[in-house]
């Protein structure tokens, strides 16, 4: 340190002889500070260090620019610096004028003179400050410069502004208009959600059933599993945890875990040898096979299960990478990320999804081939570790284990809300699925295996405890929870839909349509499309959507789902 001290003195001297030498001479608007540099002479007495070494604020006597005369230093205090609760002067004296002595609480109009008078008399036309300051700026529109701030519309008040949002929208963040969907605001169908005359029906995607009285979809067909990595191999375990076995043993696989449901083949990776294994549980030979060599450090895996792709993220080369289910084909297809935790794909859609956990936590969403990159969400988010669709819906969870908590948003960033939040079972999320009318994640502070509503977050279930083995990834096995082009094609004919799932299948429709027809139809595409495309998803970073469960605490909006067979709901 001495060492270092001493350097740093020649140093300083050598720069300091050369920069008095090589300076140009001030001119006589000048002052010569004592480094040697020149400010204008207005600065000198400001209460601001315009030389970089205070000299120009030292013997001053008359203090320009509304500064405050520090007697004990012989300085000068900016204006800013008075009253701000920090003395500036040795003996304090910039915060103990008299027109620091009041604090003005909420309700206080603060006059100019430093004064407090009740908020409520200020521009009512009686002087209420002694200045009349509080008679001030009354009319002033706030709305004319760049309207306010306000998204859509703009309210001036006698005192400020308000922004406002026209019919069918709803206020966010104090500024923002964002489309009111009853359906997704509403909660109260699992999956398909109609609207006729203003009230609300469920339905259910092909294969599932509705039950009756409630807008629940529950799947048929074979029963589905939960599949868990564990240091101690992968297990599985059936949705209520009753029944559980190992897949495999012995293997430690801590990291996150994927599945291919129409070939019953699971994807998960040793973390530390940056291995992918791939394993068919149709297959009597339950034993693991090498798929490929990746990298270390990857936390997130998807399936592609209609190109038959892998990806996964990894926090060693900071990078999303894709790669065939039979192991070639390897490829880079989004470098430069900080920390990226996890990914979700729906090729249906043609969207890949991740969540960076590092710098500017986010997540984010682009084409499969990695163009058109939208930041879904880039605020109160802290350390997002796992994300996970529900397709049906057009919906992304995800896990955030700094604020403990799993919310949700819409694929193009809106309707964002927080369905679940730390319930002493939350507090260091690894996996995260969701399948029928709820959400499952794994714990690694409890060593548990828990699930909710998918809507709110309510009937908290432990399903298992394991003891002393940490779960880290989750998957469910369910052939409905990859659905195939065609099964939704189905469904189209057979009812309404809601705008996002009724995007990608009008988009889908134009292909076949295409493909059909050829290229004669490429002009009447353009124009179904072109009333899509006024929606806010451009290519550039969405608007933030305010999520009122984070900011506001609202009450979760229902907890039975009643009433939306006959129609009652609003
Ligand atoms: C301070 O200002 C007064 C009046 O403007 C002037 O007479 C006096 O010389 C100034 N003092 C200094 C130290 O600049
Ligand atoms: C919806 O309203 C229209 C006209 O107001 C009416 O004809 C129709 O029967 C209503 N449909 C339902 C399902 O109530
Ligand atoms: C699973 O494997 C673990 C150790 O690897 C063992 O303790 C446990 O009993 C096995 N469970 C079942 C259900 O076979
Ligand atoms: C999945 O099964 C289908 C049909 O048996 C087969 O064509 C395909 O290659 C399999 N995919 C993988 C990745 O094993
Ligand atoms: C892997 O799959 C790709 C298509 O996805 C195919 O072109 C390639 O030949 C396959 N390689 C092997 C070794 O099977």
């Amino acid at each position: 340190m001495e060492h270092l001290g001493a350097l740093l003195l020649i140093l300083t001297c050598v720069s300091r002889l050369h920069s008095t030498e090589g300076f140009p001479k001030c001119s006589i608007e000048q002052f010569v500070c004592n480094n040697g540099r020149c400010v204008h002479l207005n600065l000198r007495c400001d209460g601001v260090d315009d030389c970089g070494d205070s000299s120009d604020e030292i013997s001053c006597f008359n203090c320009t620019s509304g500064s405050f005369h520090c007697v004990a230093a012989a300085r000068c205090v900016s204006s800013r610096s008075i009253c701000d609760g920090k003395p500036d002067c040795s003996d304090g004296a910039d915060e103990q004028l008299d027109t620091c002595a009041q604090t003005c609480t909420r309700s206080q109009f603060r006059c100019t003179d430093g004064r407090c008078v009740p908020s409520s008399g200020r521009c009512d036309n009686i002087k209420d400050c002694e200045d009349g300051s509080d008679e001030e700026n009354c009319d002033d529109n706030e709305c004319e410069i760049n309207n306010g701030g306000c998204s859509h519309l703009c309210i001036d008040l006698p005192l400020g502004f308000m922004c406002d949002c026209p019919s069918g929208m709803r206020l966010v963040q104090d500024t923002h208009c964002q489309d009111m969907d009853q359906c997704l605001d509403s909660d109260v169908c699992d999956q398909i959600c109609v609207r006729t005359n203003g009230s609300l029906a469920c339905e259910c995607q092909d294969g599932y059933v509705l039950t009756a009285g409630t807008g629940e979809c529950k799947a048929t067909g074979v029963a589905a599993r939960v599949v868990v990595s564990t240091h101690e191999g992968v297990k599985w375990m059936d949705l209520s945890g009753s029944e559980q076995r190992n897949i495999t043993y012995k293997r430690a696989s801590s990291g996150p875990v994927s599945a291919l449901n129409a070939n019953n083949t699971l994807y998960w990776i040793i973390p530390y040898s940056g291995i992918i294994y791939r394993m068919s549980l149709d297959s009597s030979d339950h034993r693991p096979a090498v798929l490929l060599k990746a990298s270390t450090g990857i936390l997130g895996l998807a399936v592609d299960w209609i190109r038959e792709l892998l990806y996964w993220v990894s926090t060693s080369t900071h990078a999303l990478h894709v790669a065939s289910l039979n192991g070639s084909k390897q490829s880079e297809l989004i470098s430069g990320l900080s920390r990226p935790t996890a990914v979700a794909v729906q090729p249906l859609l043609g969207y890949v999804f991740w969540a960076d956990s590092a710098v500017s936590p986010r997540i984010e969403r682009a084409s499969l081939d990695g163009t058109s990159r939208i930041a879904l969400i880039t605020s109160s988010i802290r350390y997002p570790v796992a994300i996970s669709l529900d397709i049906p819906r057009g919906l992304l969870y995800w896990a955030d284990s700094g604020l403990r908590i799993i919310s949700r948003v819409a694929f193009d960033g809106q309707h964002r809300k927080t369905v679940v939040e730390s319930n002493g079972y939350l507090d260091k999320p690894f996996g995260l699925a969701v399948f029928e009318s709820r959400v499952y994640w794994s714990d690694q502070l409890t060593n548990s295996i828990c699930s909710a509503d998918k809507h709110n977050g309510n009937m908290l279930q432990v399903s298992q405890r394991l003891g002393s083995v940490s779960p880290a990834g989750l998957v469910i096995l369910h052939p409905l929870l990859q659905p195939s082009g065609n099964d939704l094609l189905q469904s189209e004919t057979r009812t309404p839909f809601p705008d996002s799932q009724f995007a990608w299948l009008l988009s889908l429709t134009v292909i076949i349509s295409l493909l059909l027809v050829g290229a004669v139809l490429w002009r009447q595409r353009s124009e179904l499309c072109a009333p899509r495309s006024l929606s806010p998803l451009g290519d550039e970073t969405l608007k933030e959507s305010q999520d009122p469960l984070l900011l506001s605490r609202l009450p979760v909006i229902h907890e039975h789902k009643d009433g939306t067979q006959n129609g009652s709901t609003h």
